[in-house]
């Protein structure tokens, strides 16, 4: 049986997913392939930390090089995360004619067309299945059994750590800043939430879905990118009353040769199976003129599930290898069509503003609305909970102002909603959220 060396960099929460992943389940690997896998070195610069997992302390090293120049290595696994120096890592694996396997999103976002032209120079392969929503194989799937798709759109929910605080606020009422110190707490969350929350986690991973999806290269800061940081139980509640569900969601679609894109909290109608993905689970939305629409649905995040997809890709590198086909592989990314990015492009939008209660306040606010020439498809107004009376001046009292915008561009919300401030027929605009139909 062939022995198939594998180097691993970095042994955090993925890499012990990785190594239970192949140690589990290595006799059923090897039966069905017939390759003998061995992680046979570590890169951890800190082996007196209890990772929780028997591993062989010699194949701890604290000197890259010892897995970069080994020459019985042929993959290296890439689990450091971040950009550098994660992609100088793969990128001297790849000139040194070895296959690189990575969970890194961060990296493959910011890097991939450099990282794919190395590999297919070198005659080596670049995988990175793990670096968008976890255990879910979805970019093997777009690349083998879709490939005879053409994809109209994609709409995923990318990010378990803010599907399962949007979770919590809508089922069990709590606010943001409580969810958010539970999932700390939990472990659920990073002690610095910022790239989850912020939506930037989400929008690496839409980056390597486009070029997979459209062969388009939009760089993740070119996305325009919203987190969940401004919603507030009110808006769960006013979302759940017009029949949706709030999730962060990362879309693309592509119509008469432009792609609109964007990370944003969207409302989502409580029938469309994205609206039922609770908690930390991911999910994808494709959808292909072949295979009408598709789901998948799984983990997005955690050791096991995401070492799962690691080691499907280096099983896959493992068997092209034996056979001797593989160096002639098309890379997986592409940025060859001829397509036109146009940012967001144009959506419904809900829109919660506060106002004062006071005679002709929405007929001011829907004549500059119109001014803009934006159409009102659903408009609201709760009754006021206080009586206005701050610091002792009496004022008319708040209330919370909701609105459903037809079809508009952003850029156009934007403007209006500045209007309506500057006018002074609003006191804030509290929240903007697309509407996904
Ligand atoms: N932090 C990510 C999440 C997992 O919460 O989904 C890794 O991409």
């Amino acid at each position: 049986m062939e022995k198939i060396k594998v180097g691993m960099l970095g042994i955090g929460n993925i890499g012990r997913g990785t190594y239970q992943a192949l140690y589990m389940n290595q006799k059923k690997i090897a039966d069905t392939t017939g390759l003998d896998i061995e992680i046979v070195k570590i890169l951890n610069r800190h082996p007196e930390k209890d990772r929780g997992i028997d591993i062989p302390k010699e194949k701890y090293t604290k000197d890259v090089d010892d897995i970069l120049n080994d020459p019985e290595i042929s993959i290296v696994v890439e689990l450091i995360g971040g950009i550098e120096p994660a992609t100088t890592y793969m990128a001297r694996a790849l000139e040194n004619g070895k296959s690189v396997v990575t969970a890194n999103k961060a990296a493959i976002a910011a890097n991939g067309k450099m990282l794919a032209e190395l590999a297919q120079k070198h005659h080596v392969l670049l995988r990175f299945e793990a670096a968008v929503a976890g255990g879910i194989p979805i970019l093997t799937s777009l690349t083998t059994a879709l490939l005879s798709n053409e994809f109209s759109s994609v709409h995923g929910i990318l990010n378990g750590t803010t599907n399962y605080i949007l979770t919590q606020m809508e089922e069990n009422g709590k606010n943001y800043a409580d969810v958010l110190r539970e999932a700390q707490a939990k472990g659920f969350a990073e002690a610095d939430p910022t790239a989850d929350v912020e939506g930037i986690d989400a929008a690496n991973k839409l980056s390597i879905l486009i070029s997979l999806i459209f062969g388009l290269g939009v760089g993740p800061k070119q996305i325009p990118t919203q987190g969940i940081t401004q919603i507030g139980s009110e808006d769960i509640a006013f979302a759940r009353d017009f029949g949706y569900r709030i999730k962060l969601l990362a879309s693309a679609r592509e119509e008469n040769g432009e792609v609109a894109a964007s990370v944003e909290p969207s409302l989502i109608p409580e029938s469309h199976p994205l609206a039922n993905v609770r908690n930390e689970f991911n999910a994808v939305f494709i959808t292909g003129n072949a295979v009408d629409n598709l789901m998948f649905y799984g983990r997005g995040a955690g050791p096991l599930p995401t070492g799962s997809a690691v080691m499907g890709d280096v099983i896959g590198v493992a068997r092209k290898w034996e056979k001797d086909s593989a160096y002639d592989i098309v890379p997986q990314l592409r940025y060859d069509a001829d397509l036109r990015f146009i940012g967001e492009g144009s959506n419904k939008y809900y829109v919660r503003m506060t106002a004062e209660d006071i005679p002709g306040v929405m007929g001011k606010i829907t004549t500059i609305l119109g001014a803009h020439g934006i159409s009102i498809e659903t408009a609201i107004q709760r009754p006021a909970k206080n009586s206005g009376s701050e610091d002792g001046v009496s004022r008319a009292p708040l209330v919370p102002l909701i609105f459903i915008f037809a079809n508009v561009d952003k850029t156009i919300v934007s403007d209006a909603l500045d209007d309506l401030v500057e006018n002074k027929c609003v006191r804030s605009v509290e929240t903007v959220m697309r509407v996904a139909d």
